[in-house]
């Protein structure tokens, strides 16, 4: 008899793929996925804890739990993610109800921990594996084989982990140090993909183009290799690291039509001060000299950003040159953050000097700027032509079809003889809010 399964995920589109691969691994165990967590047997908490708001919500949600676990003895409660990784074995002692808690290294062993729960036992497993041999892939080769496809995407992680250390950052400290994927491996996930029916390829890491497995091959081989692949219409990837973006990538996405012209590139502070004190071994010129070159090679290239205000030691100053970062980048989308402390990151010894209002007022005035940027900019694209892949129909609308431009922005689009899955050529007619309107060319 099948078994259901709720999964809450919380945080990036990492976690988000984390959590396809439970489904992954919780299918062929006869797991059902339902939607609510009254209905399950086996509830599992994706993680995240890259800043505190998110992970309190995990909390809250916990306590929630523990009267539906007294009413239903037998239901698994399993907190995995990176809060499982932060928190390890104390969420047992703190939370009675939960099963297990499971870190991101040992997520592969999901099937072996809920079998044991089931029998009763509970454990942490927060270990970190070594990643050698045939594990090295951190994907078993029934999920290459599988090519998971959502909608009409596939996302594939290419590295794990991260050797940044960005001094606010938590993610180093919870999905350890950065594993590239074979090559190979990631082809024949794509290859397979794209036999179930994916027209756009997502390549995911916490710093995609660090990507490297030996000497002569890196982040450029893997998308040059990738681009070529038949039956792909578009391919992308988040989120690159601005120390290592490089003229030569600009060149590739201009070179190849499947690369998209959009670019998620966090610059995270507009003050070098600020940037040092962040540890992003780069400075705001460097990042603006290669936003320059990209513009030159690809005029109509889109790019969006994340940038955290109020972090220790920001003036008023510094928080002037993050808003005329803005105004001189112009970005499609901008996702702003107040600082956060963390535990275990080098910004901890740091006071968190830069007063809550502050923080909330700066945030606000990054939101309404970016509001006014990305209005014009909506406006001027009225007009233009643009490449769009229709991923679904329009609910409201009969005869239209939604979809992303090149540049990663949300349009609906009317005309004859459009299907799900097409990439089509279409004119710009309106705006509204942030989706923009366009008939068929
Ligand atoms: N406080 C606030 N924002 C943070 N981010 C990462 N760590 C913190 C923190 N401690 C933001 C960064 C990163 C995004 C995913 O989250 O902007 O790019
Ligand atoms: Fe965190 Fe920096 Fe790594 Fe991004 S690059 S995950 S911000 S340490």
């Amino acid at each position: 008899m099948s078994k259901s399964v709720y999964i809450k995920t919380y945080g990036c589109q990492m976690n988000e793929h984390d959590t396809q691969r439970m489904f992954g691994m919780l299918a062929p165990m006869d797991f059902i996925s339902v939607n609510d967590p009254e209905e399950a047997d086996l509830i599992l908490l994706n993680t995240c804890s890259v800043r505190a708001n998110p992970e309190n919500k995990v909390y809250s949600f916990l306590g929630a739990l523990r009267p539906l676990k007294e009413r239903k003895p037998g239901l698994i409660i399993g907190v995995a993610g990176c809060v499982a990784q932060q928190v390890g074995k104390s969420l047992l002692k703190r939370a009675p109800h939960v099963d297990f808690v499971l870190g991101p290294d040992n997520l592969f062993r999901l099937p072996e921990f809920v079998e044991d729960a089931s029998h009763g036992k509970r454990g942490c497993y927060t270990d970190w594996q070594t990643w050698e041999g045939s594990v090295s892939e951190f994907v078993p080769e029934v999920w290459q084989e599988q090519g998971r496809v959502e909608g009409l995407r596939g996302y594939i992680a290419i590295t794990k982990g991260c050797n940044n250390y960005c001094s606010y950052c938590i993610v180093p400290h919870t999905r350890g140090r950065e594993v590239s994927r074979s090559p190979e491996g990631i082809l024949r996930e794509a290859r397979s993909m794209i036999k179930n029916g994916a027209k756009e390829i997502w390549l995911l890491g916490q710093n995609v183009n660090s990507y490297q497995v030996g000497e002569d091959y890196g982040f450029y081989e893997l998308l040059d290799e990738l681009s070529h692949l038949e039956g792909l219409l578009r391919l992308r990837f988040t989120s690159p690291h601005p120390r290592d973006w490089n003229d030569r990538l600009s060149d590739l996405m201009a070179a190849r039509p499947v690369l998209c012209n959009y670019v998620h590139l966090p610059f995270q502070a507009g003050s070098d001060t600020i940037l040092m004190v962040m540890r992003r071994k780069h400075s705001i010129a460097d990042y603006l000299r290669k936003i320059d070159y990209l513009r030159r090679v690809i005029p109509t290239v889109e790019i969006s950003t994340d940038l955290i205000v109020g972090f220790p030691g920001e003036t008023d100053e510094d928080f002037t040159c993050t808003l005329q970062v803005l105004e001189e980048v112009r970005f499609s989308q901008v996702f702003p953050f107040k600082y956060s402390v963390r535990p275990g990151t080098r910004a901890e010894s740091l006071e968190d000097d830069v007063p809550r209002k502050v923080k909330e007022e700066r945030l606000a005035q990054v939101i309404s700027l970016q509001e006014s940027i990305n209005k014009k900019a909506q406006d001027d694209l009225v007009g233009s032509q643009q490449t769009v892949l229709l991923e679904d129909t329009n609910k409201r609308k009969e005869g239209f079809y939604n979809g992303r431009t090149d540049g990663f922005r949300a349009i609906t689009v009317a005309g004859d003889g459009l299907s799900i899955g097409a990439l089509v050529h279409v004119c710009v007619t309106g705006c509204k809010g942030h989706w923009l309107h366009a008939e068929k060319l």
